[in-house]
C-alpha cells in the first residue's frame, strides 16, 4: 500500500487522536496538529503549515463541536466550522492535496422516516448543523479532490462523550433519565478512522455517510452501556420535550450508507459490537481515566 504524508487537524479531539494513531500504525507519515499548533481560523498559520509540510492528504477533524453553546455564540461556530474549513480547503487545493472533511448528521432536519442517504435534502435545524453545512459548501466549491464524511454520535477514548457521561452518571446516581425519542447511529472513533483510511487512498471522491451499522435511541444506547458494564442504576426514558436543551436536535438521523456500498467500501460493524469493543479495551483495561474505580464495571461480564 502507498504511504502518504498526511496532516490531521484537531488532533487532540476524539476522532483526531485516534485518526493520527490509526494512520501512524498503517505506516503513513503523519503530522497531527491540535488547536494550539494549528488554529484553523488563523489564515496565515494554515497557509504556512500546509505549504511548508506539503502533505498529500489533509484529514480535517478540527471543529467547534459544542452543539448547545453554538446557539449562544453562533459567530464562533461559523468562524471555526465555516471559515476555518474554507482556510483549510483553499490551502489544500493550492498544493493539490486530497481533503477529508468531517461533517455531521445534524445537516438534516430529522423528520424523515427512512434512513438518510447522501443525496437527501439538507436542512439543518440548529446553529452547529448550519455551521457544519457551511463548511461542506466551502469544501464542495473550493476543493477539487475531496471527501465529505458525515458521521454521528461519536465516542472514543479521548475527550468527553455520551458513553463516558453515562458511566459517570450511572456510578454516581441511583437514577438516570435519557431521551428515548431521538434515533441515530453511534460511531466508534476507531472504526471511523479505519474507514476514512480506506477512502483517501482512492480517488472515489464525494460525500459519504459513515457510522457503525444499526441504529438506536439515546435511551437504548445508555441501556447497552449499562448492560455491558454491569452498572446497576435505574434508567428512565424521557421525551425531548421533558429534557429541553438550547439546541434543537433532529429526532431521526439514521444514515443510509449508500455511498460506501455503491463505491465498494466495507460497511462498519454493528454499533453494539463497536461499543462492546470500546468498553472492553478502554474501560476494562483501566485506560478510561474519568470513571471512578467501582466494581460495578463489568461485574456482570459480557
Ligand atoms: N462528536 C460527535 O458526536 C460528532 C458527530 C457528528 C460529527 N462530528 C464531527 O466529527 C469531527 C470530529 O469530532 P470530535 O468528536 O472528534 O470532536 P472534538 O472531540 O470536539 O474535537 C474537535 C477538536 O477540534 C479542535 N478545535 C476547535 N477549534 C479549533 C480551531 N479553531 N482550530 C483547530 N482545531 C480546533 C478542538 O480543540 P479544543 O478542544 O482545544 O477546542 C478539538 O480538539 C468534527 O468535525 C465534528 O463536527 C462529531
Amino acid at each position: 500500500m502507498d504511504k502518504y504524508k498526511i496532516i490531521v487537524t484537531g488532533a487532540n479531539g476524539q476522532l483526531g487522536f485516534d485518526m493520527v494513531e490509526h494512520l501512524k500504525n498503517r505506516g503513513h507519515l503523519v503530522y497531527g496538529y491540535g488547536r494550539q499548533e494549528l488554529d484553523i481560523t488563523n489564515h496565515k498559520q494554515v497557509n504556512d503549515i500546509i505549504h511548508d509540510i506539503r502533505p498529500e492528504v489533509v484529514v480535517h477533524c478540527g471543529a467547534y463541536t459544542k452543539v448547545d453553546q453554538a446557539e449562544a455564540e453562533p459567530e464562533q461556530a461559523y468562524l471555526v466550522n465555516g471559515y476555518g474549513t474554507r482556510n483549510v480547503a483553499v490551502a489544500a487545493e493550492v498544493i493539490n492535496a486530497k481533503l477529508v472533511y468531517l461533517s455531521t448528521d445534524y445537516v438534516f432536519n430529522g423528520v424523515a422516516e427512512a434512513p438518510y442517504d447522501e443525496f437527501e435534502k439538507i436542512e439543518p435545524i440548529n446553529v452547529y448543523g448550519r455551521s457544519k453545512r457551511m463548511g461542506e459548501c466551502f469544501v464542495e466549491r473550493l476543493h477539487s479532490k475531496h471527501f465529505i464524511v458525515r458521521t454521528s454520535w461519536v465516542y472514543g477514548e479521548h475527550g468527553s462523550n455520551f458513553v463516558k457521561t453515562m458511566i459517570k452518571l450511572g456510578l454516581e446516581k441511583k437514577s438516570v433519565s435519557v431521551v428515548n425519542d431521538q434515533i441515530g447511529c453511534p460511531t466508534y472513533t476507531k472504526d471511523l478512522a479505519e474507514s476514512i483510511g480506506r477512502l483517501f487512498i482512492t480517488n472515489k471522491y464525494g460525500t459519504y455517510h459513515i457510522s457503525n451499522a444499526g441504529h438506536c435511541s439515546w435511551y437504548e444506547f445508555a441501556e447497552a452501556v449499562f448492560r455491558i458494564t454491569g452498572i446497576e442504576t435505574e434508567l428512565v426514558p424521557v421525551t425531548s420535550e421533558q429534557f429541553v436543551r438550547p439546541a434543537k436536535r433532529p429526532k431521526y438521523s439514521v444514515f443510509n450508507h449508500m455511498a460506501l456500498k455503491l463505491n465498494g467500501f466495507p460497511m462498519l460493524r454493528h454499533w453494539e459490537d463497536g461499543l462492546n469493543d470500546f468498553l472492553q479495551t478502554s474501560v476494562l483495561n483501566g485506560k478510561y481515566g474519568d470513571a471512578p474505580n467501582n466494581n460495578a464495571i463489568f461485574s456482570h461480564g459480557s
